[in-house]
């Protein structure tokens, strides 16, 4: 049986079971103990900068305590990048706020700074109020213009909260990615650069905003012999038996990330003849991405072999092989899909036992935030039409790349 390649597979270093073994054996079955204190530890060595990290149920959850953590409430405003996966944006609707989308630019697919003041502006205009904080994503893995990005927070006063759920590694101009603004947001779901199953960290500027985090992910309980609560908590911290996972994960952290950029070299070397098709990359120096997800483009007047009937079947299930539910489409299209060629490639090598996805569908053309506010120059919708991920993970050989760029070139009719 032909074997499959997926985009992105949790792999074990094999120490992840001496961590849970001994979480075990000293009977630290909750969400508290020596591997959590460990792996926050180890977290904070890696991404440096004297940041305190708490661990946490999952990266989702980071970016509720954060927005808590910048006192967002019920109708605030928070700047949101669009071009992202919904979780960067919900936690500002758990809180009963509003996100305020901004679009991105084209060197690195991530907020466009002069757009985000525009929109800052445009709200202090239109509500007599500033957003409350700014939600940046370095999106795959590639980091935003953060210097830029700043900037503009600075002069307004608005805390940054980056969401560097797939940037675990990257650095910007030498700084880890998520530890330039005031909270950085890390994931550890199966998919990401390491795992611990599920869960997510958040990366805090000092001990004290990392005791107040610790408070909210622990229910908020004063201290009184019974339960006491003066403010509304979560249970959001990370399970030891996860975080032995991570304690694993963390010896080969380094490693994974190599091999996310080595596949990223191989698939430049091997796409470089192949016209109408660009492979993301960092855009100067400044930028060293992960490569959580190797992305490619293609030109809209690539012709690709079954373009006719693209969409022409539903979808079973999600892409992405999702968790859980998954609602039945009711119709085949959507009025912000990606073109006809890009869908053909999917379903081409999805035949081909090769796992690809379309990028992040802007969250401003999400039906569910058709309400919010939206600061658009029409890119992030430019890739969502033109993108795919590739396989980058741990798990992918150089002859799975070999055989994905085989594959891509074989379902090319016309290039242009
Ligand atoms: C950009 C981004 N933000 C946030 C998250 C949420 O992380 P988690 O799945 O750990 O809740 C993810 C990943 O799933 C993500 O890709």
């Amino acid at each position: 049986m032909q074997k499959r390649i997926y985009l992105s597979l949790a792999h074990m270093s094999g120490s992840e079971q001496k961590f849970i073994q001994e979480a075990f054996d000293t009977n630290w079955v909750v969400p508290l103990g020596p591997n959590v204190n460990g792996f926050e530890t180890d977290l904070e060595e890696f991404v440096g900068a004297n940041k305190k990290v708490v661990a946490l149920s999952a990266g989702t959850a980071a970016v509720h305590l954060a927005l808590i953590a910048c006192g967002v409430g019920v109708g605030d405003e928070v700047i949101c990048q669009s071009f992202t996966f919904c979780a960067s944006a919900n936690p500002i609707t758990y809180l009963g706020a509003t996100p305020v989308f901004v679009d991105s630019e084209r060197d690195t697919w991530n907020m466009e700074p002069q757009l985000l003041e525009e929109a800052i502006n445009d709200r202090i205009a239109k509500t007599g109020r500033k957003p409350k904080a700014i939600i940046a994503v370095h999106l795959y893995g590639m980091p935003a213009k953060m210097d830029e990005i700043a900037d503009v927070a600075a002069k307004y006063d608005i805390p940054v909260i980056e969401d560097a759920a797939e940037a675990f590694g990257s650095c910007y101009k030498d700084r880890m990615c998520g530890t330039i603004g005031r909270y950085g947001v890390l994931s550890f779901n199966g998919n990401k650069m390491i795992t611990t199953s599920g869960g997510g960290a958040l990366i805090c500027p000092d001990e004290e905003a990392k005791q107040s985090i610790m408070f909210y992910a622990t229910q908020a309980r004063e201290s009184y012999p019974y339960y006491q609560h003066e403010h509304i908590g979560y249970n959001y911290r990370m399970s030891n038996i996860c975080a032995g996972i991570g304690r694993g994960q963390m010896t080969v952290a380094n490693a994974h990330i190599e091999h996310h950029r080595h596949v990223c070299a191989l698939y430049k070397e091997l796409l470089a003849d192949v016209g109408g098709i660009s492979l993301h990359e960092n855009p100067t120096s400044h930028y060293q991405s992960n490569y959580w997800l190797n992305t490619i483009l293609l030109a809209p007047t690539l012709r690709v072999k079954g373009e006719e009937q693209a969409y022409a079947t539903a979808v079973r299930g999600a892409i992405g092989g999702a968790a859980g539910v998954t609602h039945a489409a009711e119709k085949l299209h959507t009025d912000c899909e990606p073109n006809a060629n890009v869908e053909a490639l999917r379903v081409a090598l999805d035949a081909a036992g090769i796992e690809v996805r379309p990028l992040w569908k802007p969250m401003h053309r999400q039906p569910v935030y058709a309400s919010s506010p939206a600061y658009v120059n029409g890119v992030s919708e430019d890739l969502f039409a033109q993108g795919l991920c590739l396989p980058s993970g741990p798990c992918v050989t150089d002859e799975d790349v070999h055989y994905i760029v085989e594959q891509i070139k074989s379902n090319i009719e016309h290039i242009p």
